[in-house]
């Protein structure tokens, strides 16, 4: 069975590097965009072909979400034999359970939609929820890109440097850097306030006179980050701090705040198009801030080739 590629419009880039690696071009894919805003995908050559969608789901989250489902159908509808969502970065992952009555489970309604629509199989990188892989009829591959930002780090946070989780929810991913790195961990208890605001609690753990890394799947307004960032310091941390996190997101005025933070390194992935963007744009007040983006192409297009070849995933595997 042939292998194909097909690139959401989302991240055109990352699905290109990802068709590089494995020695081809992606599958021609237009997005047409009415004036009303419906999309109209036309995907070719996908007949009879296990076909890989490579479609992250973030800002604008909606549009990203509707577009990959159109996708899914087309390639179904082309003949495609065996299709697979690609979504480095679910949209909606956050919302894997009820905080109130009157509320959906969107991560839920997400799955059964891509299900819907025509996929067979799922990869995602750094789902917010392992609980993602439950929801799922259809099998899910959660891989990390843990070993991609951790190999980044590991000449930034000689000793006596911590590994902070910046919420509770990141414990388990503070566990496999520090264990990845050799550190300590140490957790930020935070409350969230609405979407953009967050409150730091507590600091649990010895980060006196350390320099922090803090690890999260996700950033998205910054405000997890600078809540951490000011509780670390309060607590005696010293002012070399390192971010590192997985999707990029990147909304409203993130970068700003980022860039407002002193930090020394903001370490993420290109899952997302928002954090290659980015890294140009990062402004900075006071220390020098870098923000520096690592591919997570090399991780898909071995998924992919292992998955084309009914290889086994663990090693690409998060591991939670
Ligand atoms: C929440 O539990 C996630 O892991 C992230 O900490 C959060 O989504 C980041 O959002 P923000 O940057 O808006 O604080």
């Amino acid at each position: 069975m042939a292998l194909r590629v097909v690139p959401g419009s989302a991240n055109r880039a990352l699905a290109r590097a990802v068709g590089a690696l494995l020695g081809m071009d992606p599958t021609v894919c237009e997005v047409e965009r009415f004036p009303d805003g419906e999309l109209r995908p036309v995907v070719e050559d996908v007949r009879g072909a296990d076909v890989y969608v490579v479609q992250s789901t973030g800002p604008p989250v909606n549009e990203h979400l509707v577009e990959l489902l159109l996708l899914l159908d087309a390639c179904r509808r082309a003949g495609a034999d065996r299709i697979t969502a690609v979504v480095p970065y679910f949209g909606y992952a956050r919302q894997d359970r009820r905080l109130r009555e009157g509320q959906a489970v969107g991560a839920r309604v997400c799955a059964d939609a891509l299900a819907a629509s025509g996929a067979d199989r799922l990869v995602v990188v750094d789902p917010h929820t392992a609980a993602l892989e439950g929801m799922c009829q259809m099998p899910v591959e959660m891989l990390t890109a843990m070993p991609v930002l951790a190999a980044a780090l590991a000449d930034l946070v000689p000793e006596p440097a911590v590994v902070v989780a910046p919420d509770l929810g990141a414990v388990k991913l503070a566990e496999r850097y520090a264990a990845a790195l050799g550190r300590q961990v140490a957790v930020v208890r935070k409350i969230r306030l609405s979407g953009e605001a967050v409150r730091a609690m507590e600091v649990v753990g010895e980060v006196a006179g350390r320099p922090p890394v803090i690890v999260d799947d996700m950033i998205t307004t910054g405000a997890t980050i600078k809540a951490a960032v000011g509780a670390l310091r309060a607590h005696g941390a010293t002012a070399e701090v390192t971010v590192a996190a997985t999707h990029g997101v990147l909304v409203a005025a993130a970068a700003e705040r980022l860039g407002g933070l002193g930090v020394r390194r903001v370490l993420m992935t290109d899952t997302l198009a928002t954090a290659t963007g980015a890294t140009a744009a990062l402004p900075v007040t006071g220390a020098p801030a870098r923000l520096e983006v690592r591919s997570v192409a090399p991780l898909l297009a071995d998924a992919i080739g292992r998955l084309h070849r009914n290889e086994p995933m663990d090693e690409l595997r998060l591991a939670l």
